[in-house]
């Protein structure tokens, strides 16, 4: 071979190894990428008191953690006293150990988004999605700096172990809601009634094309991170039975995709429970609410008409346990308390959760 057959073969060489690491380091999971187990998450913690649901999830050795709002009580569009309340979160022992031993995904809901019950009218809401991005450490260059709100989404494990996790913005282009008319108010649950307008919206127009990308997207698990509640519909808090039109065009975006495997985790509400939607949904969605880490609501008779099992009025965290080694693989939804009982517990073969074909 002479010399510039040589250099031009060499070359070539380097080339193809160097297109190939750069493939691979691109990929969005490794085949070796270990996949999750252990999912847990919690909503509603004050970290100006002490939030011991901390502690007690890291003793479940959690994969992953994922705060699904009002994970601190900003109530402000002050971004000083926003930032303020980060810190205290940020400085929070049981947070800081948390930190340290699994990775944190988050959304918002409206205590830390701005102002209680807050949506698409809230002002200096810019500087909210900045100040959150920060604190969550979201890398600078994920789109979600570059978005109209927080929403995002990630991929773990590998193929056929495969969980995605989407995280929701059900407040930056969220429509106001209707309050119950006087007259009403001592007949209905809650504050608010379903809004039959099919032009209003909570996720807004771009955030529905990108749930539409993301749900078309091949995974063995969706776990979608919703601050309010999806599948509930009896009482009159929020919800996304607030909004019915956008509620059933979700159930017809999982049908229409063909997305398997979708679980909706929520929080907000100041108590715990597992609900089921089995009527004019693809397969039974569950949505599992675990509210709060430290604002418990207290007892009350709420009714559900989609509540499998009990509901839990104490602290509590909630953690989704995957069983991928079965030959029928399974999840576990739980509510545990922060001595670490199960308080409320729903197991699902994941073969249920898939639009028949
Ligand atoms: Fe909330």
């Amino acid at each position: 071979m002479n010399q510039p057959q040589f250099i031009y073969r060499y070359g070539l060489l380097i080339l193809l190894f160097n297109v190939a690491t750069a493939c691979a380091q691109n990929s969005p999971q490794t085949p070796h990428e270990p996949a999750l187990q252990r999912i847990a998450f919690g909503s509603c913690s004050n970290p100006r008191k002490p939030v011991p649901a901390f502690l007690a999830i890291a003793q479940t050795k959690p994969d992953l953690m994922i705060f699904v709002g009002d994970n601190v009580y900003a109530d402000t569009t002050d971004e000083r006293k926003l930032r303020r309340a980060y810190q205290d979160l940020g400085e929070n022992p049981g947070f800081r150990h948390l930190k340290e031993i699994c990775p944190i995904l988050a959304t918002w809901d409206d205590h830390d988004y701005g102002l209680n019950d807050a949506g698409v009218e809230l002002p200096n809401k810019v500087t909210s999605q900045r100040v959150f991005l920060e604190f969550w450490e979201v890398p600078k260059d994920s789109p979600r700096h570059a978005r109209e709100g927080i929403y995002g989404a990630q991929m773990f494990g590998p193929q056929g172990q495969r969980v995605q996790v989407i995280l929701l913005d059900t407040r930056y282009h969220r429509d106001q809601l209707i309050p119950i008319p006087k007259k009403e108010r001592e007949k209905l649950p809650g504050r608010y009634i379903p809004n039959p307008d099919p032009d209003i919206t909570i996720l807004g127009k771009a955030q529905w094309a990108w749930l539409k990308e993301q749900l078309a997207k091949p995974a063995d698990v969706r776990l979608i991170a919703s601050s309010i509640q999806f599948v509930p519909v009896d009482h009159g808090w929020e919800g996304w039975m607030q909004f019915p039109t956008e509620r059933t065009r979700f159930i017809e975006l999982i049908r229409s995709t063909k997305a398997n495997g979708v679980i909706f985790l929520s929080g907000d509400r100041h108590h715990a429970e597992i609900s089921r939607l089995d009527e004019d949904a693809p397969y039974p969605l569950y949505d599992i609410t675990s509210s709060g880490m430290n604002q418990p609501g207290g007892e009350s008779n709420e009714s559900n008409r989609h509540r499998v099992g009990p509901r839990y009025y104490h602290t509590n965290f909630g953690l989704i346990t995957l069983d991928w080694n079965k030959p029928a693989p399974a999840v576990t939804l739980q509510i545990i308390d922060p001595q670490g009982n199960v308080q409320i517990e729903q197991h699902v073969p994941l073969a249920e959760l898939a639009t028949p074909r």
